[in-house]
Formats: C-alpha cells, sequence, structure tokens
C-alpha cells in the first residue's frame, strides 16, 4: 500500500520513463519502508529468538497439531500484499509456532546451541545475498572459504588438498562417492554409464544412510552398496571388509571405494581408519571417511533428562530405550586429548566434515575435503560455462572456484565457520569439544548411579546411549510384551518433550 503512494509521486514527475504501463526509471520498491520493516523485523528477532535463546523458563516450541496450526497461521497468499504491521505480526506467529532449536532444553540430533559469531556471520550473508562462484561477486568470501578449507586440511593432516563448501553431509558423501567413481573410471563423465562394469562400494552397516540415497542418485544402485558387519561396539570390522571386496572381484564387480565412518549416526563408533586404509592401498580403493558429526549439547544432562529415540531393532536384546545423543566426530580433530580417535585419518582420500553440528557453525556449513592436489575435483564437476568462468578475466581465474560445485549458485557458508574460528581462536573450539566429551563422561556417571537407567555401552566419544526403564517395568521379563510396553514409553517421553 505504502509503495502505491510512491508509484503515483513517480507518475507526477515529468521524467517518468514508462514502458508497458511500467515507471523504468523508479524504485523497483520502497527503501525508506523496506529498511524500517527490516529495523522492526531485527527487533523482533533479537527480543523472541536470540535473548530467549538460553532462557529454561521459556518453552521450546509451542506446539500444535498441523491442522489446528493451519488455521492459526495466515498460511494463504493472496493477490493484493499485506501491510507491514500484519507482516510483522506474521514473524512473531512464525516465530512462536517454530521450535526453538538454540533452547537449552532442546534435544535433537542436529543440534548443539547458538553460537552468536556464526549468527551474525549468517546475517551478514544474508543482507549481502553473495553466490561463491567466482571472484568479482564474492572476492572475500572466496578468499575466506580458500583458508578455511586450508585449515581444515591442516587438521587432518594432509599437507596439501582441495575442497568446497556444500550443503551438508549427505552431499559431501555424494560428491566423494562420484569423484572416487570419476577418478575410477574418468570416462564416465562424458560417455555415462552404459559400458561401465558393475561397481560396488562398501561401508559400515552402522554408516549414515546417504551412503544409500547417494549410491541410488548416483546410478551405482542402493545393491552395490556392500554393508560391512561391525563390531559389538558398531566399528566396521576389517577382516569382513577384507571378504566382501574378495567376494565382489569374485563376482567379477569392480569395487572402487570404502566409507568408513568417524562418529556413527547411532553409537558414535570410530571405524579403525588405519586398517581399513591399509585395505584400500592394498585393493587400489578410494578411502573416504565421514566423519559429519551429529551434535546435541549436553548443558542439560546435568538434570538428566533422557531424551529418547527408538533404537535399531539390534539393539534390543539389550533392553529398553533412551538415550542421549551426541555424536561429534570430525570435531575430535580439533581437540588435541580427543584427536587419537580419528588416527589414520591423513592416509584418507576424502573427507566430510561438517561443523553444522557439533561446532554451532549453524546449518548449513559442511566441506568435502579432498587429498588430490592435481584438480581432480574441478576436473570431475566442471561444465566450463563460458557465460561465467571467463578465462580472460583482469584477475586470477583460479579464484573463481564455483566450477569445482555441482551448484551454480551456491553460499558462502565457510564464513560462518571463519567468523566463529576467528573469535574463539582454536582453543575455544577445542574448549568446546572437551566439555562436550567431559559431559558425556558426567552423563555416564549419572547413568550408572540411577535406578531405572541402564548404559548400553562405555561411549567412546560423545553419543551416550542408554534404556531408561520406568518402575512398572523393572521387574517385568523379556520378551515382546516388555519390548511393545517400552516402546510406548519412548512415545510418552517424546509426548513430554513437546508439552
Ligand atoms: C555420520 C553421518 N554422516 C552424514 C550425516 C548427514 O549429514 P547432513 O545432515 O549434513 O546431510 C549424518 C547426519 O546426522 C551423520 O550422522
Amino acid at each position: 500500500m505504502e509503495f502505491g503512494v510512491c508509484k503515483q509521486e513517480m507518475l507526477q514527475k515529468k521524467n517518468a520513463v514508462l514502458v508497458d504501463g511500467v515507471i523504468l526509471n523508479g524504485p523497483i520498491m520502497d527503501s525508506k519502508a523496506g529498511e524500517k520493516f527490516v529495523e522492526d523485523a531485527c527487533k523482533i528477532i533479537m527480543e523472541e529468538v536470540v535473548q530467549k535463546a538460553d532462557d529454561v523458563t521459556e518453552k521450546v516450541c509451542e506446539w500444535q497439531a498441523p491442522e489446528k496450526l493451519k488455521q492459526i497461521l495466515d498460511l494463504e497468499m493472496r493477490d493484493t500484499g499485506e501491510c507491514h504491521q500484519k507482516v510483522l505480526q506474521l514473524c512473531r506467529d512464525v516465530i512462536k509456532y517454530s521450535v526453538k532449536t538454540n533452547h537449552p532444553r532442546f534435544f535433537n540430533q542436529l543440534y548443539a546451541g547458538i553460537d552468536y559469531y556464526s549468527l551474525v556471520a549468517r546475517f551478514i550473508t544474508e543482507a549481502l545475498n553473495p553466490s561463491v562462484y567466482t571472484y568479482e561477486v564474492s572476492p572475500v568470501f572466496l578468499l575466506v572459504e580458500e583458508a578455511v578449507i586450508k585449515k581444515m586440511i591442516e587438521f587432518i593432516g594432509w599437507e596439501e588438498g582441495d575442497g568446497i563448501f556444500n550443503p551438508g553431509g549427505s552431499v559431501s558423501n555424494m560428491y566423494a562417492m562420484n569423484l572416487a567413481r570419476y577418478k575410477f573410471c574418468p570416462e564416465i563423465k562424458e560417455k555415462g554409464l552404459s559400458g561401465l562394469p558393475r561397481l560396488v562400494l562398501f561401508a559400515s552397516e552402522e554408516c549414515h544412510y546417504s551412503m544409500k540415497k547417494a549410491a541410488s542418485f548416483l546410478g551405482i544402485g542402493t545393491e552395490n552398496v556392500y554393508f560391512i558387519k561391525t563390531d559389538e561396539r558398531g566399528k566396521m570390522i576389517p577382516e569382513e571388509l577384507e571378504k566382501q571386496v574378495q567376494r565382489a572381484r569374485k563376482e567379477g564387480s569392480a569395487p572402487f571405494l570404502v566409507c568408513a565412518t568417524a562418529g556413527t549416526t547411532v553409537l558414535g563408533a570410530f571405524d579403525p581408519l588405519d586398517k581399513i586404509a591399509d585395505i584400500c592401498e592394498k585393493h587400489g580403493l578410494w578411502f573416504h571417511v565421514d566423519m559429519v558429526e551429529r551434535g546435541m549439547w549436553l548443558e542439560s544432562v546435568l538434570e538428566l533428562r533422557p531424551a529418547v529415540t527408538l533404537k535399531a531393532k539390534k539393539y534390543s536384546t539389550i533392553k529398553a530405550k533412551s538415550k542421549i545423543q551426541a555424536s561429534w566426530g570430525g570435531s575430535a580433530l580439533i581437540s588435541r586429548k580427543h584427536r587419537r580417535l580419528l588416527h589414520g585419518i591423513h592416509r584418507a582420500d576424502s573427507v566430510a566434515w561438517n561443523p553444522h553440528k557439533m561446532l554451532l557453525a549453524g546449518i548449513q556449513c559442511c566441506a568435502l575435503l579432498v587429498k588430490d592436489n592435481t584438480g581432480l575435483l574441478k576436473k570431475c564437476y566442471s561444465a566450463e560455462a563460458a557465460y561465467l568462468f571467463q578465462q580472460d578475466k583482469f584477475y586470477d581465474v583460479s579464484y573463481d572456484t564455483g566450477d569445482k560445485s555441482i551448484q551454480c549458485s551456491r553460499r558462502p557458508d565457510a564464513f560462518k565457520f571463519w567468523l566463529m574460528w576467528k573469535a574463539l581462536g582454536t582453543t575455544g573450539l577445542e574448549e568446546r569439544v572437551n566439555r562436550a566429551l567431559a559431559l558425556a563422561r558426567y552423563l555416564v556417571e549419572e547413568i550408572k548411579k540411577r535406578e531405572g537407567f541402564q548404559l548400553l555401552l562405555e561411549p567412546e566419544y560423545a553419543n551416550v546411549c542408554f534404556w531408561y526403564i520406568p518402575p512398572s517395568l523393572r521387574k517385568m521379563e523379556d520378551g515382546p510384551e516388555f519390548w511393545q510396553k517400552l516402546h510406548q514409553v519412548s512415545v510418552m517421553c517424546y509426548l513430554r518433550f513437546t508439552d
């Protein structure tokens, strides 16, 4: 409405350039009204999101069932726009009915709390709206990405390498799978899949489901992911891997990749990287390590409120289930105390590292890092679009790194990690990791002390898996009825969390 007034004023001006009824030399929006809107909305964000982020007296979520929520929110998009006050009220409603993922009592696999620096980094990049494909469009952010990748490579222990920030761990794993396949048969880029032997890759049975998705998406096929048995701690058994590689060869298929996991999704197990690297070397297989950690800030364990997640059947022999989980995989590299868990990581050909979880860098922030320094990443992914990646620009075009990506427009995700790292220093990040692990230790000790709680296994890292058995079930015999009742307990716990 306010903009309509502006348009009238413009039309009255003598120099208005009108084409097809459109004023071409007028503003596209009323910028003054827009600025005021941003200011008011920022105030709401500050008051309702940031300042309430660590207030335990606030609700995690104003939970409503979908149909009810549809009624409460005005979701319909109409021909005429709403006034600013109404839009601000919509912003308030969106915040009110959304889950406060920064809340200390928000328990979910992905989250670890709020980091103010990465939050501000997100504000900056949202405001600037850059795209990290070419240096001319994103000079600062491309240099930031380069610096962050260099530092991450240093922590992995490679002398050189390459990398690309992308939308997450799943995508990084897919990047790696495609890259490994390209390395195995470079002609695939032009010729496609036809004529290729049956390609087979290996991952532990505890690996993240993104391996299956990637195999399906890339046309490899989920049946060609050979899942390797794990030991009682959830680690890949190297001898089983060796057997499966030999089986694949006997079948006449072409093994090309092993995906190890450093910090599995449920148990937080670290596959034996060194031994797996030996097997990869022996058979000439690409060695990828998924150290995409998940995060759950464990401050609330001080009150010992069990978070509940259904566990895989495999563990159901050990009794009921409840767990607080926080796998921090790659972040262990930052901690001098815990980096031994990733012993052998320097032997990997590629690594997926996800600071948007445990390290609190804000979704999305994830890098695929590659040991190769011969430009393999670019060779594999580039399309050399002439309109964007001209080779005769006035600056060093090697900084136009966008052609390494499968995306065209790409967010400057490295910046969140960089600003946070600058503010906290490596020591600050290391303290975060150490603190999380100390909290996990504390939780373990508390579980051991409390009746009705059963530790599933001594955690190796930050995933603490335990069962909560309510008093009514404690004397019950193990059997189908016990399990059925126990599953109801977890549903009840979920309900209480949303209360
Ligand atoms: C081991 C592991 N790899 C990959 C992923 C997927 O990461 P993203 O959610 O960033 O796609 C997860 C997610 O929790 C994970 O636990």
